[in-house]
Parts: C-alpha cells; structure tokens; sequence
C-alpha cells in the first residue's frame, strides 16, 4: 500500500521512517540527499492534514544513549529543506504534543529494543502514530522494531522514496527489459559473493571490474602480479564462471589492465594485455581502453544497465579512466531513451559524482547495504513487513 491508499488524515499522526543516516564532517551534513528524498513523502502527509512524526537512526550507537550521536542537528537541516518548522523531540516516550506539524525524534538506537527489534519497543513506537509509513529503503535490510515490529501494529504504508526504489529496482532486475548488463566493482569477491551468483542467474551480460577482477583473472590462470587478490577464491570464481555459461549470462572480465607500482594519483604507469608478465612490484589499478571498449559494445545493445561498484581506483587519477569513460557512455544512452539505467550502493554513487553523471542515471538508489542485499535477491525485512 502507498500513501496514494490513504485518504483524510486530518487530527492523526503518521509516524514516517526515514533514513537521515546521513555523512557528517566536522558537525556539518556534507551530503543532504537523504533529507532530500523524504521531502515528498511529509510534504504528502502534510497535504493530507496529519502530523508527520519522523523516526530515524544515526550511526551505530548500539542501543546506549551516545550524545554524539544524536539527531538534534538534522532537524534545522530539513527545517530549511522543507520550509516550515521542525521540531526536535528527544525522547520516544510520548507523542508529540507542541506547535509544529513536523517533529524529529530521537535517535530510535540509542533504545536497546531498536535493533532487537523487541515487541515492547514496537509497542511503544506504534503508540507514537495512529499509521506508520516506511520511507527508509537504505534501512529496510535492516529486521529492527522502527523498520519491521511497529509496521505489524498500526496500518502500514510504504512511502514516496520507498516507491521510488522498489518500482526503479524492479524495472532493473525484478522485470527488466532485456538484453540486461550489470556492472559489478569493488575491491574483493568475497564480499559481493551472493551477489555475482544473483546475478548471473538473472543477467544476459555481467562486467566485472575492480580489484574484485584480478580474482578471477588469477582462477584462470592469468598473471596479476602483485595486485589485490583473493587467491584463496580461485575455485570460488571458476564457479562462478561456470554457472554464468551454465545460465547463458556472458561474462566480460578485463581483456586488458592498467598497472602500475605506486598506489598514489598520477603514479607513472603503462596498459598491458591480460596475460603479459607482471612483476610483484606491478598493480592493477583500473580496466583498460579495449575493456572499456568492449563493455560500451555491449551497453550499446543493452536496454537496462544496473551498476554496482567502480571498475578502477577511481579516487585516483588517471585510474578513474574507465569508470568515468563507461558512466559517461551510459549517461549518454540513458538520456537519448536507449537505456534504463540503476545504479546504487556504496562507492558507486561517489564513482557517478565524480564522472559527473548521478542525474543522467534513470535511478541511482540512496541505498548501501540494503542495495547490495537486494541485489543479492534477499528479501527485505523491512519491504516483507509492508507486504504482510
Ligand atoms: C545506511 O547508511 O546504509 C543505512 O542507514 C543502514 O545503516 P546501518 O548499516 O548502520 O544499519
């Protein structure tokens, strides 16, 4: 149900989970899209004539009161976003009772019930709203009594962010339009595991980049000197192999590499062919032209892309080079209408920004972990509940 399912909502209270996990330098919010997207969701209760109630976590205090880690700073911060008053209400206790339409509580894990998702918890969460609303996608991997319990208690909805990423995450690998491609990067195999075998059931083409590469270029028999390898995962990734051919889904691994021996920007370094002798002193630090060349090939015939993970050190330049070049060349088929392009979890966000390309994607998803479970195709604790 969404919130296009409820009607007057006039003298009632919504209590909206939202994901203001957001990053934080020196006090101040350094990326505000968080707060962003849950605009539309409490504008929408607001319009509707309820009180909108906000629950959310901030890092990980593990259910102890942490004054760091307290929420009072988002609430000017959205405030300012959404134009009218925000208040701030540290304790989860009681409901709300003060002027504004918009309050802010408490970090929901400084209570020990929170991440135990204890029934006692819930109980006292429901009490703060008469219907709940999950808007926290990024959050919803997570079984804790804020994102699961309480939507069992009063009538739950998912909110606009929630839609958004569900319709967008079904359009890539729920019910896609085909030829599909995945991108998968990163620096180790082993914790994108369940994800590669995921998706090379589901996939018709699977890039592989990153560090994460070198695993398999060493399983099948080819020199990564002394790169970032999981060696122990050899007959991981030959399995992996073979259940993709077994699957018809076509793996595109590195046909050529960027190495070099310093791991700093601008390190002096050379392009070598998959196969050609690396020294222990040789690094692969980013895919090469004829990689890139061939993963554009094949994006080219491609109607849904869904991307997780840099092919390169893109932090250091020039070994964002094929990161940058392959975003560049799907924000170019994304907005000529050829592709449909997700991308979402961790790195990949920051890889986009730096091409500069996050707004050309059809959908990029505020979601790490739960991006990354999803892709897996994990069932979420926090959508099930919504479902039930
Ligand atoms: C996130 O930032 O990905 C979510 O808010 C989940 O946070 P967590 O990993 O601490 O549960």
């Amino acid at each position: 149900k969404t919130l296009d399912d409820v009607s007057d909502l006039n003298g009632k209270t919504a209590l909206v989970r939202v994901d203001f996990n957001v990053p934080v330098e020196n006090g101040r919010i350094t990326d505000d899209t968080r707060l962003k997207v849950a605009l539309p969701t409490i504008k929408k209760l607001l319009d509707k004539g309820a009180t909108v109630a906000l629950l959310a976590h901030f890092d990980r205090p593990k259910g102890k009161v942490v004054p760091e880690m307290s929420l009072g700073f988002v609430a000017p911060a959205l405030s300012a976003l959404l134009g009218q008053d925000v208040a701030f209400a540290g304790s989860l206790d009681q409901r709300y009772a003060g002027p504004a339409r918009v309050v802010l509580y408490e970090n929901v894990r400084f209570h020990p019930g929170e991440e135990k998702n204890d029934a006692g918890f819930a109980r006292q969460l429901a009490a703060l709203g008469d219907i709940y609303v999950n808007d926290a996608f990024s959050a919803a991997h997570r079984a804790h009594a804020s994102t699961e319990g309480v939507a069992h208690l009063i009538p739950a909805y998912a909110g606009e962010s929630m839609r958004r990423e569900l319709t967008a995450l079904d359009a890539a690998l729920g019910n896609p339009q085909r030829p599909t491609l995945g991108i998968v990067g990163g620096s180790k195999v082993s914790t994108k595991l369940d994800l590669l075998k995921n998706l090379v059931s589901k996939l018709d083409y699977l890039a592989i980049g990153g560090g994460m590469a070198n695993t398999f270029l060493f399983a099948q028999g080819y020199d990564v000197g002394g790169s970032l390898c999981e060696k122990d995962l050899k007959d991981t990734a030959l399995e992996i192999m073979a259940a993709a051919s077994e699957a018809d889904c076509r793996l595109l691994l590195p046909l050529d590499v960027v190495v070099a021996q310093e791991f700093k920007a601008n390190a002096a370094n050379r392009t070598e062919d998959i196969g050609s002798p690396l020294t222990d002193a040789d690094k692969i630090f980013d895919a090469g032209p004829r990689t890139v060349d061939e993963l554009c090939k094949i994006m080219a015939g491609a109607k849904t892309l869904i991307w997780n993970g840099p092919l390169g050190v893109f932090e250091l330049p020039p070994f964002d080079a094929a990161t940058v070049a392959a975003a560049k060349f799907a924000a170019e088929q994304t907005r000529s209408g050829k592709l449909v392009a997700v991308a979402g979890g961790g790195d990949t966000v920051a890889a986009l920004n730096h091409a500069g390309v996050t707004d050309d994607m059809t959908f990029v998803s505020t979601a790490g972990g739960a991006f990354l479970e999803w892709m897996e195709g994990k069932v979420l604790p926090g959508v099930a509940a919504l479902e039930a």
